[in-house]
């Protein structure tokens, strides 16, 4: 069923009106983390542009950075699924928006789940491929698939791909800093030849998305296609994903977001930024403050790899055979 942002607001503030219109394109220096943006360095949630009457879908909405997303979203006027393996957690994030905010079941690790959810949706204006696990021990997806890169790049490869028909204006995808640490082995994505390791598994899942992210725009542009493909990422926000480690790591994590984390909602700006605001096609934001950990959206540096345009379209036709998801771009 198709959302609208005609129903009751409970408790929500009524919907701005579109903001100005931006300043334009955002300058990218030589910095390697991040741009400070003048008029732009305190960009927050206040400032998301009028949404009355647009459609989003964030996956992993019940909890982190994808319940604050939704927050700041219906708070300016949208209305908004709520994509969540978890549903019970997802509407209770949801109760307290009123009917702007409708959860549907999503679990990105069973590609029947993922096809069974796009088939759901009639039409979208904007796709937040949000929903993360970070340094899990080593478990597979329903289809056998390495369960970070399964679910943090496969689940959201394939999603993308079943919607794209069904989205009016662009799509954000949520990679880290950690992509920097990350390694492509396009001849072992799922970890089944090599020693399986948590950490360079996530930070090849988070590569993933963001060639993933590079390569659709790089796509959309040489279709002709006015959608938008465009990254983000949070910096470091306090948030449940440093909790599945299911070893000491995760006491070490909780007393890091305690100590040195920013919130979920300044880890959420990012996203929001990307989501809303006029954006360069292809471009990746994150947090300006000092290492790219805190702050307002800026424009964020990438890694070289990140950049590989041969690795990002050998990783996009395995994408497709592994997930049996081929993207079309006629709409
Ligand atoms: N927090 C940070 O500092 C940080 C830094 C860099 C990047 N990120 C990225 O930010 C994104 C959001 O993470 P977060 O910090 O908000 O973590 P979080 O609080 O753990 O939230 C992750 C969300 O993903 C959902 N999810 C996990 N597996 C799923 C699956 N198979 N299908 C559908 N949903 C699934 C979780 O749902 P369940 O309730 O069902 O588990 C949860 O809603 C992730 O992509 C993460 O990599 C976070």
């Amino acid at each position: 069923m198709l959302l609208t942002e005609r129903s009751v607001s409970l408790g929500i503030p009524a919907a701005r009106l579109p903001a100005a219109p931006h300043a334009g394109s955002l300058p990218v220096t030589a910095a390697p983390y991040r741009t400070r943006l003048p008029g732009m360095s305190r960009w927050d949630a206040a400032n998301v542009p009028g949404q009355a009457g647009r459609t989003f879908v964030v996956t992993g909405a019940n909890g982190g950075l994808g319940a604050a997303t939704v927050r700041a979203l219906v708070a300016a006027g949208a209305a908004v699924i709520l994509a969540c393996r978890n549903v019970a957690k997802g509407e209770y994030v949801a109760a307290a928006l009123g009917e702007r905010a409708q959860v549907r079941r999503l679990d990105l690790a069973d590609l029947a789940s993922v096809r069974e959810f796009a088939d759901s949706v009639s039409q979208v204006d904007v796709l937040i491929n949000n929903a993360g696990v970070m340094a899990l021990p080593l478990r597979r997806t329903a289809d056998g698939f390495e369960m970070q890169f399964g679910t943090n790049h496969l689940g959201h490869f394939a999603l993308t791909g079943l919607l794209l028909d069904k989205i009016s204006d662009r799509v954000v995808t949520v990679s880290s800093g950690a992509h920097r640490m990350g390694e492509l082995d396009l001849d072992d994505l799922n970890w089944e030849r090599r020693k399986y390791r948590r950490w360079a598994a996530y930070g090849q899942a988070k590569l993933a998305n963001l060639m993933f992210a590079y390569e659709l725009q790089r796509r959309l542009t040489a279709a002709g296609s006015p959608k938008l493909s465009v990254a983000a990422h949070p910096g470091y926000a306090a948030t449940e994903l440093q909790s599945h480690t299911e070893s000491i790591q995760d006491m070490v994590m909780a007393l890091g977001n305690r100590l040195l984390a920013q919130s979920a909602e300044m880890g959420a700006l990012p996203s929001l930024f990307a989501a809303t605001e006029k954006v360069e096609p292809g471009a990746y934001y994150g947090p300006n403050g000092r290492m790219g950990l805190h702050g307002y959206p800026g424009r964020s540096g990438s890694s070289a790899a990140a950049k590989d345009e041969r690795v990002a379209r050998e990783l996009w036709e395995l994408s497709e055979k592994l997930t049996g998801v081929t993207y079309t771009f006629g709409g």
